[in-house]
């Protein structure tokens, strides 16, 4: 009988979604690498309560990325202080997702630096966990075993932990097939915290969702946010989303920070609020 052979990738990179990101790296022959920089010093919200500090200071100095002739990152500057949620938008193709993977160490800058705290990003970082679009479960794995994938001692009580933080406990021996899309990415951004990032990437991690689950994941990642304190990057195209979220919103263009403005509206935010409303044309005249 010819047996099926499973690809079992490593916890470390399941967790993250990264494993599929090799995958698609290795179908591709490209090589990569580049950087830029700017620095901008702000200080965090204020806050009250049982809040953890997690964040680490994120620097982006002088990137430069080139696939071949391409170059997609020219002179990229961003310093963004330890727990500061940041947006970045910008129009497609301009490398917000390659950006990404610089940060967490899974591609080179063709020159440039990301650092971590003071420390130069040399390889994957286990303090920068990711989450895409997609929720990437493993659908042979049940909730509770993909969302403790990386199977540190102790992790079905830290697994049951983070469900319970995004509201999914009761559903932890369901496979993920039954899940409706918005539950798996809650799944997803589970399996994200159980990794306790110091660094939150999320990379249009709503996009695929409808008004309404958006609006819950909003409300989820606030939430979670202000109780962590882990640095954040948001990638969206929805501008209202960035203005309702962030702390500051990145606009890139050409391949670097066109425009970088804090959002100073206070917690939670309003939808109907003019002035945020008058900053998301602003942005959008940036984009
Ligand atoms: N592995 C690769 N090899 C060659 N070119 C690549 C590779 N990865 C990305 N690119 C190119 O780099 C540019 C930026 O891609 P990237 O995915 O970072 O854009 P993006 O801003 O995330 O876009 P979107 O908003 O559509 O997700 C694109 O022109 C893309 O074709
Ligand atoms: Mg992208």
């Amino acid at each position: 009988m010819r047996g099926i052979r499973r690809i079992t990738p490593a916890p470390s990179l399941v967790e993250t979604g990264l494993w599929h990101s090799i995958m698609l790296k290795r179908l591709s022959s490209a090589d990569r690498i580049p950087v830029a920089k700017t620095s901008i010093g702000r200080g965090l919200p204020s806050t009250d309560g049982n809040v953890r500090a997690k964040g680490k200071e994120l620097a982006l100095d002088h990137l430069h990325l080139s696939f071949g002739e391409r170059a997609v990152l020219r002179d990229l500057n961003l310093t963004v202080p330890a727990g500061q949620f940041v947006a970045i938008v910008g129009r497609s193709g301009v490398g917000k997702s390659s950006l990404m993977r610089l940060i967490v160490g899974l591609d080179k800058p063709t020159s440039g630096t990301v650092s971590i705290d003071g420390n130069p990003v040399r390889g994957l970082q286990k303090s920068v966990k990711l989450l895409f679009q997609d929720a990437r479960l493993l659908p042979w794995q049940t909730v509770l075993s993909n969302v403790g994938i990386a199977r540190t001692p102790g992790w079905r009580e830290a697994a049951m932990t983070a469900l319970r933080d995004v509201g999914l406990a009761e559903r932890h021996g369901e496979w993920p097939a039954v899940l409706s899309g918005g539950q798996r990415q809650r799944v997803a951004l589970a399996r994200v915290l159980v990794g306790e990032p110091n660094v939150l990437l999320l990379d249009e991690p709503f996009g695929a969702l409808d008004a309404l689950t958006r609006a819950d994941m909003h409300v989820l990642l606030e939430k979670l946010w202000l109780r962590e304190r882990f640095t954040t990057i948001l990638i969206t195209h929805d501008v209202a989303e960035a203005v309702a979220l962030a702390d500051r919103v990145v606009v890139m263009r050409d391949g670097r920070v066109a425009f970088d403005v804090d959002v100073s509206a206070d917690r939670p935010r309003q939808r109907t609020d003019r002035d945020l409303a008058a900053l998301q044309e602003r942005i959008l005249r940036e984009v």
